[in-house]
């Protein structure tokens, strides 16, 4: 059985996450894994906080810590609000980290051994004042096209005019405001990713087309940036937070304090990150790190992450990896995601328009963000987030068909016929067709998660939960019991199996609400951690006798005024 390799884009370290980046690469990277564990896969989970480059540096001088101390506390921060929603994580690792730099200067040496590294000299915008050079988005200045007084050294954010810092009128210093630039030349090494084209191409013709097909949002970016040519770029920077330039292979540029580009060292921390998880646990715990990157064959490796990180991960790392000439593992599916919108409009972190991750754990339990976000995942296209949807989801899918289920079952039950699964008569022709029916559905969701679509995968749990409901309805053991005492306990008996089936298969996307349920009953030996077609039919897993409680409400409703307050906090419609 192949082992999995999962991976979520690295979050950047700068500031609270908003929930279209928590839909767009962890929480769907998570759930799949633990969809995965669940049916007896062995998988890795990895994660980490991508803390190099300019961002990173101007938040902590902002704060007016150190850039390290800054990442640390970032970092701390962000993984509590993971485990907040239950992200489980194999290992969240840092990109700052020792494992990180030496794998990140091992690949840049083979490399520069293979001829895929140039040293180059360029003229770039220094700053006095700052004492450094400057990044083209840290000069600012009036766009020369239209006018605009705060046009970046990249591009004009009024007339969308892609730009050089030299075109700009006035430059000035973004971080001091400094007028007093010069242009100095400086070196920088190269990846000369033109020479890798024809193999990225190759590669991506090949892995793509592998069954199951990679999304059309990851091969139709990939494609567009591959037709349009990869050129060589810059993969050094004069910051003083970053993987130096090792000393070994270039001492001039080293001495000068250059460090790699951000975005050359985060993907690689994807294996960094997997050393640190090794390293973490000490020889005895069985984790070796290089089974899973290198010459690792049986390992199925899917990455998950916004469209707009799909250039990195189809094209460039690839490049990277190729041009390293060593047998280090490549990714196999891409799954890629649209954009979540709020009313329509973008989720903004320098605006502060949307919702954050650590305010909506505030106002629910992650179990409720974890099924809506899933259920509308912005798979085939953008998907917006509103206030309305959400309550209305929350309030029907959850509250009606999934929490009262399971609450009004188990008290019934307790009330009429104590504290055990009672045993009435045998299974009938009701419990024949629910058995066809849920096992039908069960293969259903299990197909939709193997081919990693999860509007139809938490559409066809939903189909399951539903069909408990109908099932209820139709045989009404509140009536049943005044007439037939034997055939309302195998209507409770049934629907108390559907809620343990319920628990085992939700789990994946309700993991605290799925354990509720499960801990209702005292089986011994409930290990299993998957429903088999045969006990999706019989649904007799949890027998008459099975001791019970009656869990607390699983999912509260929210209520008109609550609606209204979350759409006065953050702004509803037209924010
Ligand atoms: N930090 C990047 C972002 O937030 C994603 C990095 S993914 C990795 O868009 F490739 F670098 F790992
Ligand atoms: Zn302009």
């Amino acid at each position: 059985m192949a082992r999995h390799l999962i991976t979520s884009a690295l979050p950047y370290i700068n500031g609270i996450k908003h929930l279209g980046n928590m839909v767009g690469s962890m929480l769907p990277a998570d759930v799949y894994s633990r969809y995965l564990r669940q049916r007896g896969h062995d998988v890795l989970y990895i994660c980490a906080t991508d803390e190099h480059g300019t961002p990173a540096e101007l938040a902590a001088k902002a704060q007016g810590v150190p850039v390290d101390e800054f990442c640390a506390q970032a970092h701390e921060a962000q993984k509590a609000i993971y485990d907040g929603y239950a992200l489980a994580f194999d290992y969240f690792g840092r990109s700052s980290s020792p494992q990180n730099t030496e794998i990140t200067q091992h690949f840049a040496r083979r490399l520069n051994e293979n001829g895929f590294i140039e040293e180059r000299a360029i003229r770039q915008v220094y700053s006095p004042a700052d004492g450094r050079f400057l990044p083209d988005r840290y000069v600012e200045g009036t766009c020369p096209h239209c006018g605009y007084d705060k046009a970046r050294g990249d591009q004009c954010e009024n007339c969308t005019r892609v730009l050089d810092p030299t075109d700009l009128i006035d430059p000035r210093s973004a971080i001091s405001g400094s007028t007093d630039l010069e242009v100095r030349e400086t070196k920088h090494l190269f990846l000369l990713q033109s020479k890798l084209q024809q193999e990225v191409e190759a590669w991506v013709a090949q892995t793509s087309e592998a069954a199951p097909e990679w999304p059309q949002l990851s091969t139709s970016i990939a494609r567009k940036w591959l037709t349009e040519g990869l050129h060589d770029r810059a993969i050094t920077r004069d910051l003083d937070w970053g993987v130096p330039v090792p000393a070994d292979t270039w001492p001039e540029l080293a001495a000068e304090g250059k460090v790699f580009y951000v975005w050359f060292d985060a993907p690689i921390e994807y294996i960094g990150a997997t050393k640190e998880w090794s390293d973490a646990a000490g020889e005895s715990a069985g984790h070796d790190w290089k089974s899973w990157w290198y010459e690792a064959a049986d390992v199925r490796y899917t990455q998950f992450m916004a469209k707009d990180n799909v250039p990195f991960h189809t094209v460039m790392f690839p490049a990277t990896e190729l041009g390293v000439r060593e047998p280090w593992k490549m990714v196999d599916y891409v799954k890629a995601f649209n954009w979540l919108t709020y009313y329509g409009g973008k989720f903004s972190t320098s605006q502060k328009r949307g919702v954050f991750t650590d305010q909506a754990l505030e106002i629910l339990p992650a179990d409720y963000w974890r099924y809506f976000l899933i259920a509308n995942a912005p798979e085939s296209d953008d998907s917006s987030f509103t206030w309305e949807h959400f309550t209305a989801t929350v309030n029907k899918d959850l509250a009606d068909t999934l929490g009262n289920f399971v609450n009004r079952v188990l008290s019934f039950s307790r009330k009429r016929f104590g504290e055990t699964v009672p045993a009435g008569s045998e299974a009938g022709e009701a419990e024949a067709r629910l058995g066809t029916e849920i096992a039908r559905l069960l293969a259903e969701y299990e197909e939709q998660m193997e081919a990693l679509q999860f509007r139809k995968a938490a559409a066809a749990l939903r189909a399951l939960w539903s069909a408990g409901n109908s099932y209820l309805e139709e045989k009404a053991p509140w009536l049943e019991i005044k007439t037939d005492q034997d055939a309302a306990a195998l209507t409770l008996r049934t629907a108390m199996n559907l809620i343990h089936l319920y628990a085992v298969v939700s789990e994946p996307f309700i993991p605290a609400s799925a354990a509720a349920m499960r801990t209702a009953f005292t089986l011994p030996d409930d290990t299993a951690t998957w429903i088999t077609p045969t006990q999706a039919t019989t649904l007799d897993t949890v027998p008459a006798g099975t001791p019970f409680t009656v869990p607390p409400v699983l999912f509260a409703k929210i209520t008109e005024e609550e609606l209204d307050s979350y759409k006065e906090r953050f702004g509803g419609e037209g924010a």
